[in-house]
């Protein structure tokens, strides 16, 4: 497919550098779009000045949810490179997403290719300050004007750059977790597993009412016996119970975190012993009881290895590693840092360089 290039006329400032960014605020002079309708395909793949769309007010993404998003992100090594992480990998999560509520195949290897042309236009707004990057949320709405409850004959996709600073304001230092025991963010059989909006809908009143009561996140047990951990709001969950790495198994009600699957490739390379089973809350709580839980981090794009220094379960508060960050974690984000950076090397095919500044 052809991929046609409209620059902006009118750049926008870019932040001077020490701003504070945040996460997701701030958004790039460009963005691409690409259309799909019933018939004829994917088409009109087009890079553009950042702006407002216009949808019809029926449109079906606003009434049904019919939507599923990636993040990914552009990193800036020292010696000027601009460099992305796994991208294919986004882009075939996407596409498992897509399937699960009818949305079309995207093509992969055009998306990626057109995100490059995306990024190097934009790559002066990739952020120079050490922790931040550049980060890309593409996603496909269903855009028919239709108010039936249907699988839509009209997509949109749609990539959008946003230079973002750490996720969580506490950066490295442990963040707070209260464990969830009223809501549920998925079952068995639903979308757990799909990056769609409906899921972060789901969780948003449970993460409320934790950042009331001074946590930072919610952590969700398994939507039926209530029993077994899975993920936090924006990150899978990495344990270590006695020497163990464990991490809840992908049982089709979490999200199979592409930062997850490369934290269990690099730990095991380094001779650590990673598992993927089911894990009980109550199986973590013996351990901290024991003393045996020496480190509970999560792992995700945007919030990169985020250490957690207090679960919260009911009555219980479990305090882990004196609230400080742990040995293993502390090697994970070091590694993927540096393999995002471009400082070390990773495996074959993990760092994709877009362009040099
Ligand atoms: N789980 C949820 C619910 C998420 O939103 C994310 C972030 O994308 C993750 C896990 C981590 O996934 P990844 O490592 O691919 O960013
Ligand atoms: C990411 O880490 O890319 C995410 O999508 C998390 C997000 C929901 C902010």
């Amino acid at each position: 497919m052809n991929l046609t290039i409209e620059k902006t006329k009118n750049p926008m400032p870019k932040p001077a550098p020490g701003t504070a960014l945040g996460f997701g605020r701030i958004f790039t002079d460009h963005m691409m779009i690409m259309e799909y309708d019933k018939g004829q395909g994917w088409h009109d793949a087009r890079i553009v000045p950042y702006g407002p769309i216009s949808m019809s007010p029926a449109s079906t993404c606003l009434h049904y949810a019919q939507e599923t998003f990636e993040g990914l992100k552009a990193y800036r090594s020292a010696d000027g490179r601009i460099l992305l992480f796994r991208p294919e990998e986004n882009f075939k999560r996407l596409n498992l997403s897509n399937e699960r509520i009818c949305i079309p195949h995207v093509d992969v290897d055009f998306c990626v290719e057109s995100l490059k042309e995306l990024v190097k236009l934009d790559k002066d707004w990739v952020p120079e300050e050490d922790g931040s990057s550049l980060y890309i949320r593409p996603f496909v709405i269903g855009n028919e004007s239709r108010l039936g409850v249907k699988d839509a004959d009209n997509y949109l996709y749609i990539v959008l750059l946003s230079p973002s600073g750490a996720y969580y304001p506490e950066g490295l230092k442990p963040v707070k977790i209260y464990v969830e025991e009223q809501y549920v963010r998925a079952v068995r059989g639903g979308m757990g597993f799909a990056k769609t909006g409906g899921n972060y809908a789901a969780s948003m009143l449970a993460q409320h009412t934790a950042h009331e009561k001074g946590y930072s996140q919610v952590l969700w047990l398994d939507g039926v016996e209530r029993k077994y951990v899975g993920e936090v709001g924006a990150m899978n969950m990495f344990f270590v119970i006695d020497g163990e790495v464990v991490t809840p198994e992908l049982d089709g009600s979490i999200l199979a975190g592409i930062t997850r699957k490369s934290i269990i490739e690099l730990l095991r390379a380094k001779g650590m012993t990673v598992t993927e089973r089911k894990l009980a809350i109550q199986e973590i709580a013996d351990a901290a009881d024991a003393g045996k839980l020496q480190e509970a981090f999560g792992s995700g794009t945007a919030a990169v290895i985020s250490p957690v220094g207090e679960l919260k379960w009911g009555d219980k508060v479990m305090t882990i590693n004196n609230g400080e960050i742990g040995p293993i974690a502390q090697y994970a984000y070091d590694t993927l840092t540096g393999i995002q950076w471009g400082r070390i090397p990773g495996p074959e095919g993990w760092v994709e360089e877009v362009c040099r500044v």
